[in-house]
């Protein structure tokens, strides 16, 4: 593995992404890029300023003229973001976002406008790419593409733990539904639907432990960059 590589990890929202990008950049020294905050900025945007989520024009603008930071917390290592020069890494996981979020991302110009910027940070290599399209339509050149599942009750069950103890005031039934909603709309939109790339290796990580989806994907990126 002496090459940088870029690494794509796809999947549906809580499947265990984010955990096993930490841990892989852990292992081998890469960055994170997580793309799924790029449409979070956006929404967070359009909802902070009072704009409907629905108007693809709008909305399109708004992603053309980001302006996004990302700083690593020097207390932690995480990865804060900063837009318009303020810290909303808290904000951008929000239940309104959430909620929200699948619209924005759903919305062809949105895309288009943020394809660029993903492609130019993915292609610098030693990075792990996290989000919905990255082997199919953002990297479709990547080394290594995983994509990730589980059961719906698994996820929601992840995202609600996560949700408390960000301390949003959530319940699980709540959780549930949101996410089978973002699913069907992540999943049933024309542009970049979720889908794995015929190249992938898909993971169910039911009733596996995150170290035991690390060791499985280590073994396939040592397995196919051989
Ligand atoms: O991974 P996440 O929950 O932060 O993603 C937020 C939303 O953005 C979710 O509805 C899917 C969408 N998304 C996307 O369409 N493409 C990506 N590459 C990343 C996220």
């Amino acid at each position: 593995m002496g090459r940088p590589l870029i690494i794509a990890i796809d999947g549906p929202a809580a499947s265990g992404k984010t955990t096993l990008a930490r841990r892989l950049a852990q292992e081998l020294n890469y960055l994170v890029f997580d793309t799924g905050i790029l449409y979070r900025a956006v929404t967070w945007l359009a909802l902070t300023r009072g704009e409907d989520p629905q108007d693809e024009t709008r909305m399109t603008q708004l992603a053309r003229a980001l302006d996004i930071n990302l700083h690593p917390d020097p207390q932690t290592g995480e990865t804060r973001i900063y837009l318009q020069g303020r810290d909303v890494s808290q904000e951008l996981h929000s239940p309104q976002v959430d909620a929200w979020v699948s619209v924005v991302a759903a919305h062809p110009g949105v895309r288009m406008a943020l394809k660029d910027v993903q492609r130019r940070l993915a292609l610098r290599g030693g990075i792990i790419v996290v989000g919905r399209d990255i082997g199919t339509v953002i990297v479709p050149e990547a080394d290594v593409k995983i994509y990730l599942d589980a059961s719906l009750e698994e996820r929601a069950r992840r995202r609600y733990e996560e949700a408390r103890s960000r301390g949003h005031q959530v319940s699980f039934q709540q959780v549930l539904e949101d996410m089978r909603r973002r699913d069907m709309l992540d999943s049933s939109r024309d542009t970049a639907p979720l889908r794995p790339a015929k190249d992938a290796f898909i993971l169910k990580t039911n009733g596996l432990t995150p170290e035991e989806v690390f060791e499985r994907v280590m073994a396939v990126i040592r397995e196919r960059t051989l």
